[in-house]
């Protein structure tokens, strides 16, 4: 129970530091939200969106799941992408993955983690096949594994570029821009790999024509 008396305790310090030094900043914000980015990221602990961008509440809109998947049949994605293009109009989708990331590290080995897991990490196996001849040419384990998550990244973001969601705001209102992006735990740096903006075409067969 300590962690959890520390993590109540440290809440308390921080609400009352931030309402001292500047006492709009809760009523402010509990009025409205308008984030002009969602974030999509991996549910790593070690890679909060916030405090590795240096945004404050009310910037970042965020969703996270292991290994940061953009998967089409996803309630919980579908809603909160409808969401944040939908009503809040985001300017930008930010897919953000990580070096040594344990979702992509699992999904390269051939290791059983049974039922669930294997089925969501299935998907990144799905992208290994796709690069299959360039990841399989990388002899280096470690190599391997960060240019899986970096095509892992890719793949998201086109993946978020099929959806009738994102296809219909850049017809409309021609945001938001798509943003592939790896971060590094060993030295706390984003390395932007990736972007798609409104209007880039894709492979025909995912193209809405009437929307
Ligand atoms: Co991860």
């Amino acid at each position: 129970m300590e962690i959890i008396k520390k993590v109540l305790q440290s809440n308390k310090q921080w609400a009352e530091k931030v309402a001292l030094q500047e006492p709009e900043f809760f009523k402010d914000l509990a009025k409205v939200q308008n984030p002009e980015i969602l974030w999509i990221g991996c549910s790593d602990s070690r890679v909060p969106a916030d405090r590795i961008t240096g945004t404050l509440p009310g910037e970042i809109f965020v969703h996270r799941n292991i290994a940061n998947l953009v998967i089409h049949t996803d309630v919980n994605f579908l809603s909160v992408l409808d969401y944040a293009v939908r009503h809040l109009h985001v300017k930008h989708v930010i897919v953000c993955g990580h070096y040594g990331c344990g979702g992509v590290g699992a999904a390269l080995s051939n290791h059983n983690v049974d039922l669930v897991l294997n089925m969501w990490l299935r998907q990144i196996k799905d992208v290994y096949m796709l690069y299959e001849q360039e990841l399989d040419g990388i002899k280096d384990e470690t190599l391997k594994a960060r240019r899986l998550v970096e095509l892992n990244v890719v793949e998201q973001v086109k993946h978020l570029a099929k959806t009738s969601i994102i296809q219909r705001a850049w017809k409309h209102e021609q945001i938001p821009h798509l943003h592939g992006w790896v971060y590094g735990l060993e030295d706390g740096k984003i390395n932007p790999i990736y972007e798609m903006h409104p209007g880039e075409p894709l492979d025909p067969i995912y193209q809405y024509d009437d929307i």
